[in-house]
């Protein structure tokens, strides 16, 4: 595609649940013009405590589902999948670019640190991957990395405990972030896209000093390079629209994902079968 013919095929972006909602509240920012279907595997998250095999069994119906469109790139908003399913599902799908959360969220991570002390709060399976931590590494080899899994954070923002005040949320948090704090980080990669929502709450425990990276993010600003060096930007005069499907009841999701959003999403999304998949 050149400048002059626009590319207005759609973004797929998906995730095992609501996190990568935060990809999603960042496309709409910066991509408005992009029209973009979001997946969230809401009967089958958590995946961050299951197997590599059994997170890639799950990516490649994921996928699939959204292949059903005909999309020009995939986000990959999960750090999940990420960190154990990107290099074989883009292995799987050439045609197709895919984004992850890993690169873009250490790279920022290494622009921002001064003491080059960087902790990472992801899933028990993205710790395990080693992902982050390479990556970093190869940024920057001088950066030391602190990382913690943080396993009870997916399941508590999914039935909405992700609101300062929560003292459930707080005392996890706390426990959860005390080794990293003891450790001097100054920069805090938020690995797991769900873990946006709770922005507040850690940045309250983390004070000022630990400057937080959001994976979610930092993958929105990865795709719009990615479209623009490809050529593949829609029209930027269209107003992008956004569907929904989820694999679960909707209801709740459209709950969360209305206050996360700041929109009335009742009635805006749909279920999916991904099992057939
Ligand atoms: N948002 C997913 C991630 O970024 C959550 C993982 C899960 O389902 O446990 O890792």
């Amino acid at each position: 595609m050149t400048e002059n013919c626009p590319d207005n095929r759609p973004v797929g972006v998906f995730d095992s649940g609501l996190g990568g909602l935060t990809a999603i509240r960042s496309l709409l920012r910066i991509l408005p013009e992009e029209d973009l279907i979001y997946f969230g595997d809401t009967a089958r998250v958590p995946y961050g405590n299951r197997a590599p095999e059994t997170i890639l069994q799950y990516a490649r119906q994921d996928v699939r589902f959204l292949r059903s469109f005909r999309l020009k790139a995939i986000v990959i908003a999960c750090g999940t999948i990420s960190t154990t399913s990107l290099d074989t599902l883009q292995a799987e799908n050439p045609d197709l670019p895919f984004v992850g959360v890993v690169e873009p969220a250490c790279r920022r991570a290494a622009a921002v640190t001064k003491r080059k002390r960087v902790g990472i709060i992801a899933t028990r399976a993205s710790i395990r991957s080693g992902a982050y931590e390479s990556a970093l590494r190869r940024i920057d080899p001088e950066i030391t990395v602190f990382g913690e899994p943080c396993p009870l954070f997916v399941p508590l923002v999914e039935n909405g405990r992700f609101r300062p005040g929560d003292i459930v949320i707080e005392t996890v948090a706390r426990e959860y972030l005390a080794p990293l704090l003891q450790n001097d980080i100054d920069a805090l990669i938020l690995g797991c896209t769900h873990y946006p929502l709770l922005q507040e709450v850690i940045a309250d425990i983390c004070g000022p000093s630990v400057e937080l990276v959001s994976a979610g993010e930092e993958s929105a600003y990865e795709l719009k390079r990615l479209l623009k060096a490809r050529r593949m930007r829609g029209d930027p005069e269209h107003a992008g629209e956004t569907r929904f499907y989820v694999s679960d009841r909707t209801e709740d999701f459209e709950n969360t994902a209305s206050i996360f959003l700041r929109e009335d999403l009742r009635h805006a999304a749909r279920r999916v079968d991904i099992e057939q998949y």
